[in-house]
């Protein structure tokens, strides 16, 4: 069975490129220039060419604060294009995984969010996100949607990193402490997402649908920032002396975020047997790889007796 991933650099599609497959997928990966999701159409017929029976898209406008002044372009990647790749999934029989977002949700609800409840996005992004989904939804009965919250690994733009870069340049770092959410690793997504594409492969049809998918646990982004720099310092890494908490009022930002970005992870757990760790142990996972892949001393430094 022939699988395509829509993405190749970002956090998502590099750590499906690391996962684990079941035995008889073969899989694919395609980025830009040959697949741009701002040619919606075009992207969706690349895809296409390759015949895979499972789509899985692993590309997104993410940039949340940009999206802001940048309606278009975040409508075009992620409604239009996720639009076009379920429309193309319809005419081929294939299955689609599309991933969204926590960001779909106000965060007024004082517990975590379940599948059902009613998105009202507070960003441009998160509406964009929204307006996708609901495209899949329309457009294809054999879809996977997968919502997740606050991902990070150890390559592209994330807050762990934003936080290792902050903490080795500054003494001091203010840190927002009333949004609560899930730090998720993108590694742990992609596990998820094998064993759906398995669990599909094999040929499970009934469990379709939208899921919430994130690690066990939730925390503010003051107590992931702490735990980052907990565990850091124990590999080494440079951090500040004092990170202190703020409210969300003292870092205003373009997009708003929600308050409350729990998602309740019950759902994927019995239709697909699939629970990701907690969040603590995923980031000390994650941190364990930065640190065998950081700058050793320069070679004069090491050598000082
Ligand atoms: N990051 C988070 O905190 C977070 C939280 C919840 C949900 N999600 C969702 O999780 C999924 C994966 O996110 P991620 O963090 O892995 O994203 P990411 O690291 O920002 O990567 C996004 C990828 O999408 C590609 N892309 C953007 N515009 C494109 C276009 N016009 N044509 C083709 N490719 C395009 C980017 O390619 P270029 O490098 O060429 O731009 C990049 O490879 C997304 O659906 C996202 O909405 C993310």
């Amino acid at each position: 069975m022939k699988l395509f991933v829509v993405g190749v650099s970002g956090q998502l599609a590099h750590e499906l490129q690391r996962a684990c497959w079941p035995s008889g997928l073969t899989v694919q990966y395609a980025e830009r220039p040959t697949l741009d999701l701002l040619r919606p159409d075009e992207a969706a017929a690349v895809v296409a060419a390759a015949r895979p029976q499972l789509v899985v898209n692993a590309a997104a406008y993410t940039a949340v604060d940009a999206a802001e002044s940048d309606r278009e372009t975040a409508f075009a990647v992620n409604c239009d294009a996720p639009a076009a790749l379920a429309a193309m999934c319809r005419t081929t029989g294939a299955a689609l995984i599309h991933i969204s977002t926590d960001y779909v949700f106000d965060g007024a609800k004082p517990a975590p969010y379940v599948e059902d409840d009613p998105v009202a996005p507070l960003s441009v992004y998160g509406a964009s996100k929204a307006a996708g989904e609901a495209a899949v939804r329309q457009t294809l009965g054999r879809h996977v949607i997968l919502r997740t919250s606050w991902l990070y690994s150890p390559v592209g733009h994330n807050f762990v990193k934003t936080m290792l870069r902050l903490g080795a340049e500054r003494d001091r770092l203010r840190v927002v402490d009333d949004q609560h959410g899930s730090p998720t690793a993108a590694a742990d997504l992609a596990a998820a997402i094998t064993v759906i594409c398995g669990g599909i492969a094999a040929g499970r049809e009934d469990g379709f649908g939208t899921f919430h998918c994130c690690c066990d646990g939730a925390t503010t982004w003051y107590g992931f920032a702490q735990a980052i720099f907990d565990d850091a310092r124990r590999r080494g890494f440079e951090t500040p002396a004092a990170v202190e908490p703020i409210p969300s009022e003292a870092y205003p930002t373009p997009a708003a975020r929600p308050r409350n970005s729990r998602l309740d992870c019950r759902k994927i757990a019995s239709v697909w047997g699939f629970t990701a760790p907690r969040w603590q142990d995923s980031l000390a996972a994650c941190l364990d790889r930065m640190a065998s892949t950081a700058p050793q001393p320069a070679a004069a430094e090491a050598a000082l007796p």
